[in-house]
């Protein structure tokens, strides 16, 4: 396993997205570019974890987008795109990064932070604060999903989902 140091910290989308297309979105082909909607949006904050080289070996984004549960004026933050290198797993990047993210909305504003959270990536989500809602639904090809969110400070006024809000997927 590697053991090697890494940092986080914020940097531009654009050097997300290597990464994100090699680990979230194996099946496209190389010649293919991938940009997602939050590439060009222009509120969206990246970080990464760079290893010693500065090389990105983590990554996930902030996007303003509603959760299915919250109005579209509710000033909450998606979180998209959470990848690790697979030779860096298991050694708390994806938790660093996750932490810096739940950093930032905390020094600016606050609000929900919430995600479309793969299943497998369940426990990274709940480590960090983040709760499940709603039921479990399908993202053909890539499987099972649920949302999982968060307050990202401390502002309890904020309104989390109230009971029997019908789904609206994002
Ligand atoms: C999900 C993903 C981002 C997690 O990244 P990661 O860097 O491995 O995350 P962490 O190391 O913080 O946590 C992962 C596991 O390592 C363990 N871990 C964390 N820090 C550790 C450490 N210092 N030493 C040993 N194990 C550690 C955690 O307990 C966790 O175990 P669990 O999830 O089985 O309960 C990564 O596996 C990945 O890119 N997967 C494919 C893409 C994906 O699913 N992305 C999420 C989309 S919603």
């Amino acid at each position: 396993m590697i053991t090697e140091s890494y940092t986080v910290r914020r940097v531009p989308v654009e050097r997300t997205l290597a990464l994100r297309k090699a680990v979230l979105r194996p099946h496209l082909p190389a010649e293919t570019p991938y940009l997602p909607p939050d590439a060009t949006a222009p509120d969206t904050v990246a970080y990464a974890a760079l290893d010693s080289r500065d090389r990105v070996i983590g990554v996930a984004v902030l996007t303003p987008h509603p959760p299915p549960f919250a109005p579209a004026d509710s000033g909450a933050r998606q979180l998209r795109g959470m990848a690790v290198a697979p030779a860096h797993r298991n050694r708390g990047v994806g938790g660093a990064v996750l932490d810096a993210l739940i950093a930032h909305v905390a020094h600016d504003g606050g609000g929900i932070l919430w995600c479309n959270a793969r299943i497998a990536a369940r426990g990274l989500y709940e480590r960090g604060g983040m709760s499940a809602w709603g039921e479990v639904f399908d993202v053909p090809p890539i499987g099972p999903h649920i949302v999982m969110w968060r307050r990202g400070g401390p502002d309890g006024a904020v309104p989390g989902p109230a009971a029997g809000v019908a789904p609206r997927r994002a």
